[in-house]
């Protein structure tokens, strides 16, 4: 999976998941606070979202994993930024974890199952070390809840490029509308899903650059190589697709995604 993953493990990623992280956490994160206990956060990358789970829940333990040492490097520089002593970070693949049954009060998981290829089996691999009664929070978008304006169906075949690049590394990029079927499968109790929309206008410009400029339309120009490679779409039809994308972070643009965020409860 890692030499597959389709955003890659460059220094614009790296920025664009940190810029990500900072625009959307308010809307992700107003309600993900442990009061005490043990949190796996899986899959942590560059710990973007780790400072804020670690800042908080200043009382629980946050043990941050991650398959790519690249990453946990740029995580253990974002965490002793912000001085936090909550944090340990560790080398360790969702399949293989290291640790015993039942070892965490709490599992914590973000924009990683749209990567997996067996995203059932990693919820029960992530289960094996719940606590029974312990708790799951699973955090996805979906690229097919993206609708903006001005339209544009260069922009929608350009998104159209990541949802097929990623299906064929193994992913889905449209993981956001299954979260509740998944987390049943994998037989955890209590699902309820919540979904978040993004809704951006002119009169909000920290979401225009943050989340419509860098995060969304980055992610799909990132991609730019691998779907031109893939023969996917021009290269002239793709630029007009992404420029397109940046054209409704204009003054009379406007752009909408949904996020969902999970939680679940481990069974007795
Ligand atoms: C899109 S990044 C998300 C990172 C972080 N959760 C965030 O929200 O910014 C997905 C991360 O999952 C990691 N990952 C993928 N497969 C994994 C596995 N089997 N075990 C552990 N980490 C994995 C990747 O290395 C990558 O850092």
């Amino acid at each position: 999976m890692t030499r597959d993953y389709v955003h890659g493990y460059t220094s614009q990623e790296v920025q664009r998941l940190q810029d990500q992280a900072t625009t959307l956490v308010d809307l992700l994160h107003a309600d993900t606070s442990y009061p005490s206990g043990a949190v796996l956060e899986a899959g942590c990358g560059v710990g973007a979202q780790t400072v804020t789970l670690a800042a908080q829940s200043p009382n629980a333990h946050i043990t941050s994993v991650d398959v790519s040492e690249a990453s946990l490097a740029e995580a253990r520089k974002a965490v002793d930024a912000m001085g936090l002593s909550n944090v340990t970070l560790q080398r360790a693949d969702i399949f293989a974890l290291p640790f015993s049954s039942q070892s965490f009060d709490h599992v914590f998981l973000c924009f990683v199952l749209e990567h997996l290829a067996r995203p059932v089996a990693a919820l029960k691999a992530l289960q094996r070390v719940l606590k029974p009664s312990g708790t799951i929070t699973v955090i996805e978008g979906d690229h097919g809840s993206a609708y903006f304006h001005p339209d544009s169906d260069y922009a929608k075949r350009a998104i159209q490029c990541q949802v097929t690049l990623q299906a064929s590394a193994g992913g889905d990029a449209l993981i956001g509308r299954r979260l509740y079927p998944l987390l049943r499968e994998a037989e955890f109790d209590h699902v309820q899903v919540s979904p978040r929309m993004v809704y951006v206008d002119a009169s909000k410009p920290t979401l225009v650059d943050g989340f419509t400029r860098k995060t969304f339309t980055a992610m799909i120009e990132g991609v730019r190589k691998p779907a031109l490679a893939a023969e996917l779409m021009s290269a002239v039809d793709f630029d007009r697709g992404v420029a397109d994308l940046y054209r409704t972070s204009g003054d009379d643009g406007v752009f909408c995604y949904t996020f969902f965020k999970a939680q679940a409860i481990n069974p007795q």
